[in-house]
């Protein structure tokens, strides 16, 4: 190991077995953590004391450039040149579960309730003292910004669906054309990107690997990249032009929800400095937008206290084996961002679809007692968006659907085709979705813990969960 880890460059964590020896473990660390886990006739290796804190409170922290070989009864440490050497032994003083979880039954539960204060610490400090956006760390000429013909997002999973959102948002707002491309399939294929095409890169760890080699592939092309992350430190806002921190704090649940909600923040952000940059918007008009963005934290303060009818529709539901979600506009995203999470907490089948698209074939999955979230737009904002929903839920209703439908509080239209209404506050459209997607976390997270699934232990148990602020993980996207 030891000559192996001398000829590696760059950041690197690295751990071997020998097929002939199953019983050693060898580890090395290069800037990037590692931990030893020391038991009674068991040792452990992991990037926290997170992933082995449930079996031992005693660690080894192993210093820059070491190589640790653990056997269950012993542990060596050297150096890269192969010279014993010394590691700081501490003893962990708190119980993960209990500490980080604040008294909250899982990670997913607690970080659905550190939502409000995730979006508005995105939003903290964003203006200078003339009330202009500014942006963390800009190394991209304003020129450059202002001649950008053409915004591609990449991302993966959770952080794809908010860059879905921020398409709307954009190019609404700076009538730029946006694609949002999920980063494995960008970086597999021949897409047209050159110095007038700003890439947006989201992504909650920072580590993501297909993410880094879209960016990576960008960057080759000339393009200029922005990165929207989470973890400070991680090598794809190294690897950017610029970057926009959420400021979301550690997301331990395997499931994203608070990385979700100020990843979509922080895309309203760069929309409107695009807008600000451009001459798209008038300052008073980007000032009142922000003002708009300013009451969210609290409007979202308030779907979370409404949960309780959200965790009884779903303890209600626990037999139930799909779940559709319908959506159109910004609730498109919502929709499958709600289906996700089901998938990924209850192990059930789950599909979100487009409204508009039901009638090209998903209509046929509707039968009898079939259960419908329907993401039901306000009916103050786009012409024709708020009825042809309505329409679309008298359509799978016929067809005998069970309707769970989210609208806007006093949209008295929804109530004669509702099974169950989750009411979020009033909110300008292209911002709903950080309301409208709230009641679908508690749900997922709900029906998981009444299934019993497993999945909810990979929210509450730390062996099984993320560190995102040390090792995010995620990092071998294939
Ligand atoms: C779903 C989820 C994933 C991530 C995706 C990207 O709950 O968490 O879909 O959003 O793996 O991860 P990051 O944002 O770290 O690039």
């Amino acid at each position: 190991m030891t000559d192996v880890a001398q000829r590696l460059e760059g950041t690197f964590t690295l751990l071997a077995v020998h097929a002939d020896a199953p019983d050693t473990v060898v580890g090395a660390r290069h800037d990037s953590p590692l931990v030893v886990g020391l038991g009674e006739g068991e040792n452990f290796l992991g990037s926290d004391v997170a992933a082995f804190i449930s079996h031992t409170k005693e660690a080894l922290e192993l210093g820059q450039d070491q190589v640790v070989t653990i056997t269950p009864t012993s542990v060596e440490v050297v150096d890269f040149d192969g010279v014993p050497a010394e590691a700081k032994r501490y003893t962990v003083d708190w119980d993960a579960a209990a500490a980080e979880k604040g008294g909250f039954s899982s990670f997913m539960d607690k970080e659905i309730h550190d939502q409000p204060h995730a979006v508005g610490d995105t939003l903290l400090g964003r203006t200078d003292p003339s009330g202009k956006l500014v942006l963390d760390d800009l190394r991209i000429d304003e020129a450059v910004l202002r001649s950008v013909d053409k915004i591609i997002v990449v991302a993966c999973g959770t952080a794809a669906y908010s860059g879905h959102v921020a398409k709307y948002a954009i190019e609404h707002w700076c009538r730029i054309p946006v694609e949002v491309e999920l980063a494995h399939e960008f970086r597999y294929r021949d897409p047209i990107v050159d110095e007038k095409t700003l890439v947006v890169a989201v992504t909650q760890s920072g580590e993501t690997m297909d993410t880094l080699m879209a960016v990576r592939h960008a960057r080759e092309q000339g393009a200029k990249v922005i990165s929207i992350v989470n973890t400070h430190g991680s090598t794809i806002p190294r690897e950017s032009d610029a970057v926009l921190y959420t400021h979301a704090g550690p997301e331990i649940a395997v499931a994203s929800t608070k990385a979700f909600l100020s990843q979509i923040t922080a895309a309203y952000l760069l929309g409107l400095y695009l807008a600000q940059l451009r001459g798209n918007k008038f300052p008073d008009e980007i000032a009142a937008i922000l003002e708009d963005l300013r009451e969210m934290p609290r409007k979202i303060q308030t779907v979370i206290e409404r949960g309780e009818y959200v965790r009884a529709t779903a303890r209600s539901m626990k037999d139930a084996s799909s779940v559709l979600f319908l959506g159109r506009h910004v609730g498109f995203p919502v929709a499958l961002e709600g289906a996700l999470k089901l998938k990924e907490l209850a192990y059930i089948h789950a599909e979100g679809f487009a409204a508009g698209e039901l009638k090209h074939g998903p209509i046929a999955l509707i039968d009898e007692g079939q259960p419908v979230f329907v993401i039901v737009p306000s009916p103050r904002g786009r012409e024709g968006l708020h009825s042809k929903v309505i329409s679309n839920i008298q359509e799978i209703r016929a067809r005998g659907a069970r309707t769970l439908v989210i609208a806007e509080d006093g949209d008295d239209a929804v109530r004669p085709f509702a099974d169950e209404i989750f009411w979020i506050p009033e909110s300008p459209t292209l911002l709903s979705p950080l309301l409208a997607v709230v009641p679908l976390q508690i749900f997922a997270m709900s029906l998981a813990t009444a299934k019993g699934s497993t999945s909810t232990s990979r929210a509450t148990s730390p062996s099984r969960s993320r560190s995102s602020s040390r090792a995010p993980r995620r990092e071998g996207a294939a």
